[in-house]
């Protein structure tokens, strides 16, 4: 019988010695297809924003688009936890605000645990929404919400900064998040940050020693034209699949090869 992921069953996969995968998912097919294909955890991501919506970064994205696509994926009734995305906004303002959108995200969208962007600065938030039983996977390092602090989408941790990103793991481990995703930041920091934490650290251009990884499924399927960053492995190439797809559709509509006989009712 198929067997729902829970947050129980996230926090034992660390000490089994069991890594944990975790890819985005933004509507109900894809997540059919995801979820079919064994993954732990469905991030509903806010780079729905960019690899969906075709905006630059993930600033723009609303509360009310990121619920459109946690319901979305919900309908498809995946076996994986759902992790819904907290946008831009949504939980800088205090907690009161956090809390309540964290909320519409559970009550709602349906999701079953809330990804919060931000470190020791967002301590008190996670603490606060914790406290409410939303279980918050936490996101250090590269976090692209920060783009204009970053000055761009850059590599965090390096030197002396390495501190400061140390500093935000326990910070939010001692809050009360769940889980943490380590983006952007050195393999050998990363590497330390795992050992050090008993929440697992679930990473993306992190290396190799995280306690699991995450991908962004449009990166993984060659469907994102626009960039692929060093730490994606593009595991197929659809894009020129659909296109090709398209373009024997509109030769054949437009030589009248299709529809056929086969195609239409008598
Ligand atoms: O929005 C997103 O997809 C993410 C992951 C890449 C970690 O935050």
């Amino acid at each position: 019988m198929r067997k729902k992921i829970t947050i129980p069953d996230v926090l034992q996969m660390k000490p089994a010695g069991r890594r944990i995968t975790v890819l985005t998912s933004y509507d109900f097919p894809f997540t059919r297809l995801i979820d079919g294909g064994g993954i732990d955890i469905i991030l509903v991501g806010d780079s729905a924003g960019v690899v969906f919506a075709g905006h630059d970064t993930t600033l723009p994205v609303t509360m009310d688009e990121m619920l459109y696509h946690v319901k979305a994926v919900r309908r498809a009734d995946p076996r994986a936890l759902v992790v819904a995305d907290m946008p831009f906004m949504s939980c800088q303002t205090g907690i009161e605000d956090a809390c309540r959108n964290c909320g519409r995200m559970i009550k709602e969208g349906g999701a079953e645990a809330v990804k919060i962007e931000g470190g020791s600065n967002m301590a008190h938030i996670i603490r606060a929404v914790s406290s409410i039983d939303i279980p918050v996977m936490a996101h250090i390092g590269l976090t692209p919400q920060s783009v204009h602090r970053m000055g761009g989408y850059k590599v965090q941790g390096r030197k002396e900064q390495a501190e400061r990103i140390r500093e935000d793991a326990l910070a939010v481990q001692n809050a009360g998040a769940f889980a943490v995703v380590l983006e952007g930041i050195p393999a050998k920091l990363a590497a330390e940050i795992s050992a050090e934490l008993t929440i697992p650290t679930i990473g993306i251009g992190a290396g190799p020693a995280c306690d699991g990884q995450v991908l962004v499924i449009h990166d993984i399927l060659g469907l994102c034209e626009k960039y692929s960053p060093k730490f994606v492995k593009r595991y197929t190439d659809l894009a020129p699949l659909i296109s090709g797809a398209v373009k024997q559709y509109v030769d054949e509509v437009r030589s009248g090869d299709f529809p056929t006989e086969e195609h239409s009712f008598s």
